[in-house]
């Protein structure tokens, strides 16, 4: 396992987001004394984080504007069209801060549960905005695990015709980085941390436990 998590920290598709502010709040996310009102505080602090990266190639263009002084030529996002997309339950946790970042974005849902047997995603919702295949879609859910659920999310995109998808986690097992660079080579993974590997019910070791549950108090 040591082999595979080195190999994907060593892919360029694939962003740590190590700022140490993350760090610090992804120890506080994972620890089980985390009240559930601070456990979806961070997780969504946590998303603003992972979205100023995952951003940071959208192109700008020259504005003129007249400040109180003189004018000038300024910069703005060059009409980049975005759609954020959330696995549910979880990755709801991470669409307000995301939305904060960019007000302008749409928000399009994919529901899914993992079978507590089998590990297999099983889709109960999906609904995308009309032009879905014009935009970047940030497809968010704080956990990659066996990498299933996202896999089914990615699949889903393409089929509607989404050339730019960008996978936000905060927390990934090597095994489901390489599940989804496997299926998609052409998807890019954030993360704040690659853990170490699954258990025997495919959770996260070290992890922080089931994500949903503790950003909506459900256990
Ligand atoms: C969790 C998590 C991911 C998925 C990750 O959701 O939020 O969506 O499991 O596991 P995978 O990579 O092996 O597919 P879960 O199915 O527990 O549903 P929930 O968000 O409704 O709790
Ligand atoms: N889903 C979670 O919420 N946590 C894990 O560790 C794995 C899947």
């Amino acid at each position: 396992m040591g082999n595979l998590r080195d190999a994907v920290l060593n892919d360029d598709r694939v962003v740590i987001v190590d700022h140490p502010l993350v760090q610090h709040k992804l120890s506080i996310l994972r620890d089980e004394a985390t009240t559930t009102k601070h456990f979806r505080e961070l997780v969504g602090e946590l998303a603003i984080f992972e979205g100023y990266e995952a951003t940071r190639d959208f192109p700008l263009e020259d504005i003129e504007i007249q400040t109180p002084l003189e004018k000038c030529t300024a910069k703005q996002v060059e009409g980049k069209k975005v759609a954020i997309i959330p696995i549910l339950r979880a990755g709801l946790g991470m669409v307000d801060g995301l939305l904060q970042l960019v007000p302008t974005a749409r928000v399009g849902h994919v529901g899914m549960y993992r079978d507590p047997e089998t590990h297999e995603p099983h889709e109960y919702y999906c609904k995308f905005p009309q032009d879905i295949d014009k935009r970047t879609c940030l497809v968010v859910d704080p956990m990659l695990a066996t990498g299933g659920s996202a896999i089914l999310a990615i699949e889903r995109l393409r089929k509607e015709g989404v050339k730019d998808i960008r996978l936000l986690v905060l927390v990934a097992a090597p095994e489901g980085i390489e599940a989804v660079l496997k299926n998609d080579p052409n998807v890019k993974i954030y993360t704040c941390s690659v853990d170490n590997k699954l258990n025997d019910s495919a959770y996260i070791l070290p992890g922080l436990g089931d994500a949903g549950d503790r950003i909506f108090g459900t256990k």
